[in-house]
């Protein structure tokens, strides 16, 4: 496929050497290599896709695997505890009121994964004001039909299962994810003799994953070292499209790690921002345990942002989750907390922990109040 050999030693410098021969062979592998000598060398972005998201042996279709939790792969701010889902409901709360306590509101959730965050939005918002509990349908966007039955296991009908956005058409409500924008597919790059090519991932004589590669344009200048391994964003004009139509009005909140574009192209990021999770650590092999482990990428705010403004959102100053939660917790913090809630909070703000890897983009639609901080 690739027009003259490319050099990977930076692609093989940027994850983690020797490889591990895994005893078992994971579900997804036969699949994959099927594909490749059928089709042969596919783009990351499509192995990617497949390792997260085949509809049987992706790593998020496995139902009964553990994977977002301390006992699993690696945990988020919803693993911290209920907190952090009470504090996006006191959030959620202030933008009703500052828009007329409508009598009927959506939230839209993406990546809802086993429900923990609904769950506890939930239960915090019959606590916070009944009448905001009454006027809500809290709507759960899962495109996995395995993920969709452990929702509806664990929430039934406090919950509104789809599995696209295009399913839901509101007057006025809000969208909300965590870490769903850094679990996008994204295709990998590399530069190598004055050239940027895309990393494939192709057989070897023995039939295991390897690397290939074919010339690219990522849109980047020719100013990098020999070597230098980056991804490229996933298309959020495409992804965001669907869910802009879903609200006449509304809030949009996006919770992610993640950069700036000048950060995330800066020449010294020699080996990119893709990780692989699998239990608690992140230094495994992209190519390896195919469906068992997470893969992830940096999300690019910068380009989230401009797709976002193109599509009509109005998009607003980005801020870290320590900023970001201090102002959701205000009044709470001002009642008071129980001492367990407290070390939630620490954890959720820590500059070291969750506090500033992690930002919150807002994005409204329509002419709302956005009522914030
Ligand atoms: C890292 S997990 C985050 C889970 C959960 N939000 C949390 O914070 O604990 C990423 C989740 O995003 C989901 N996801 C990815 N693409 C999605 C899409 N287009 N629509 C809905 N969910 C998606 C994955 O299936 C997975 O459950």
């Amino acid at each position: 496929m690739s027009q003259k050999p490319a050099d990977t030693t930076g692609l093989q410098q940027a994850f983690s050497y020797p490889r591990i021969v895994s005893e078992a062979t994971p579900d997804l592998a036969p699949v994959i290599i099927a594909e490749i000598k059928e089709k042969g060398p596919i783009s990351f972005s499509h192995y990617m896709a497949q390792c997260l998201y085949h509809p049987k042996f992706g790593y998020y279709a496995r139902p009964k695997s553990v994977t977002v939790s301390k006992e699993g792969d690696f945990i988020t701010s919803v693993s911290v505890g209920p907190l952090f889902g009470k504090l996006l409901a006191l959030r959620l709360h202030r933008f009703w009121l500052a828009n007329g306590s409508p009598s009927s509101f959506s939230i839209l959730e993406l990546g809802a994964h086993d429900g923990s965050l609904a769950g506890d939005i939930l239960s915090a918002v019959e606590k916070i004001d009944p009448s905001f509990a009454k006027s809500l349908s809290y709507v759960i966007s899962e495109p996995l039909p395995s993920r969709r039955s452990v929702l509806e296991a664990k929430l039934g009908e406090k919950v509104t299962l789809i599995s696209h956005p295009d399913e839901l058409r509101c007057k006025i409500g809000a969208l909300l994810a965590n870490e769903v924008l850094d679990a996008l597919p994204v295709p990998l790059f590399f530069f190598s003799q004055n050239q940027w090519h895309e990393a494939l991932v192709a057989l070897d004589e023995n039939d295991a994953l390897t690397w290939d590669s074919r010339r690219a344009d990522p849109g980047l200048s020719q100013n990098y070292p020999e070597g230098y391994v980056t991804e490229g964003s996933p298309d959020f004009t495409e992804f965001l499209a669907p869910l802009t139509h879903c609200f006449q009005s509304a809030l949009h909140l996006w919770i992610d790690y993640g950069l700036d574009q000048e950060s995330l192209y800066h020449p010294a990021r020699t080996a990119g921002t893709l990780r692989c999770y699998r239990k608690q650590r992140s230094n495994a092999h992209p190519l390896d345990f195919p469906g068992e482990q997470d893969l992830t990428a940096d999300v690019n705010f910068t380009a989230v942002e401009n797709a976002s403004s193109e599509l009509g959102l109005q998009v607003h100053p980005i801020m870290n989750q320590s900023r970001y939660l201090t102002y959701c917790a205000k009044d709470w913090l001002l009642k008071n907390p129980d001492p367990k809630e407290i070390s939630q909070f620490q954890t959720l703000i820590h500059p070291s922990q969750f506090g500033n890897r992690f930002y919150a983009l807002e994005l409204t639609k329509g002419t709302v109040d956005r009522a914030f901080p």
